[in-house]
């Protein structure tokens, strides 16, 4: 994993495009600032999933014959996760939950948190990728769903999250089932603010990765220098975040042993995070080799959670 980094790195900062990979975000400042983004009021997404998951958890539960295994990509803090594992705990004497995501710590925390609160809750936490997938679902005679919530598929491209679903479909048995979260589109004024709010939080998630490289690379980022922008691209349907150089500087950076330069206004495209719509979403299933069983929105319309069967 460190190697990864430092490959990666490497990679995105000698490129002509300058980019990092989202996932890098998340050490254990990175999770707990992203678990400050979805308290924040206008970063609608996590709201608007917890109201799909709370009026619909017994149906979605009542959807699947007991006994069901969880397996959840990318699970963070799990609390929107407690509102599905409390539906399956009403049907079955036991539930295995194995979360997977890239940051040992929260991953730690929210097994623990999750232990001590449902005691007939067995939670095997993994460590990894969610781009990589066939550890966490390998295992387990019982019926597997898996978890893909709060729109993490919109940080990959179509063409990724349609063979990243591949995958996860290649891994699963007949009757087992993907439930889906995805981001839709819509007004401007609602989705920019929700990726530049006022409080700066959003701004010190994205300007956090680069702490980061400072601190596990040796490098000499000065994050005064840089500036959070997020800007929305119309035929791509997506958000990107990127940090802007507010001067022209040279950075260094001793583990990889090398200098980056910067032009004035030249940026780091740090994420993308795609907004869907229910055509492109029955696509992406479609693609995947899914059947959508059934699909659910928030009252406003702004988020979509499908459950996706394995015909
Ligand atoms: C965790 C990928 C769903 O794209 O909304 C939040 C990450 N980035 N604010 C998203 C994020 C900036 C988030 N996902």
């Amino acid at each position: 994993m460190p190697n990864d980094f430092a490959d990666d790195v490497r990679r995105g900062l000698t490129a002509a495009r300058k980019f990092l990979l989202p996932q890098y975000f998340y050490d254990a400042l990175g999770s707990a600032l992203f678990n400050a983004i979805c308290e924040l009021p206008e970063y609608y997404v996590t709201r608007a999933e917890t109201e799909i998951l709370n009026a619909h958890a017994a149906e979605i539960a009542e959807a699947f014959q007991p006994p069901v295994r969880l397996v959840e990509l990318g699970s963070g803090s799990g609390r929107k996760t407690r509102i599905l594992i409390e539906a399956l705990l009403e049907r079955q004497p036991e539930l295995e939950y194995a979360p997977l995501d890239i940051d040992p710590h929260i991953l730690d925390l929210s097994a623990r948190e999750l232990t001590n609160t449902y005691e007939r809750l067995r939670v095997t936490p993994l460590v990894g990728d969610f781009h990589d997938p066939a550890n966490a679902l390998s295992g387990s005679a019982n019926r597997t769903i898996v978890l893909f919530l709060g729109s993490t598929i919109g940080n990959l491209d179509p063409d990724e999250a349609a063979s990243l679903l591949t995958n996860v479909r290649g891994a699963l048995r007949s009757g087992d089932a993907l439930f889906l979260g995805a981001d839709l589109r819509k007004p401007l004024d609602v989705l920019i603010p929700a990726y530049d709010d006022p409080l700066g939080v959003t701004a010190a998630f994205n300007k956090n990765v680069l702490v980061r490289i400072n601190r596990e690379l040796g490098a000499n980022f000065d994050l005064a220098q840089f500036l959070h922008r997020a800007t929305w691209d119309e035929n791509l349907g997506r958000i990107e975040m990127h940090l802007v150089s507010r001067i022209a500087q040279r950075v260094h950076i001793a583990t990889l042993g090398i200098d980056v330069d910067f032009a004035e206004g030249e940026s780091i495209h740090t994420e993308n995070s795609h907004k869907y719509d229910e055509a492109s979403l029955r696509d992406l299933a479609t693609r995947g080799g899914f059947n959508v069983t059934k699909s659910w929105m928030d009252s406003r319309g702004w988020f979509a959670d499908l459950l996706l069967t394995v015909p």
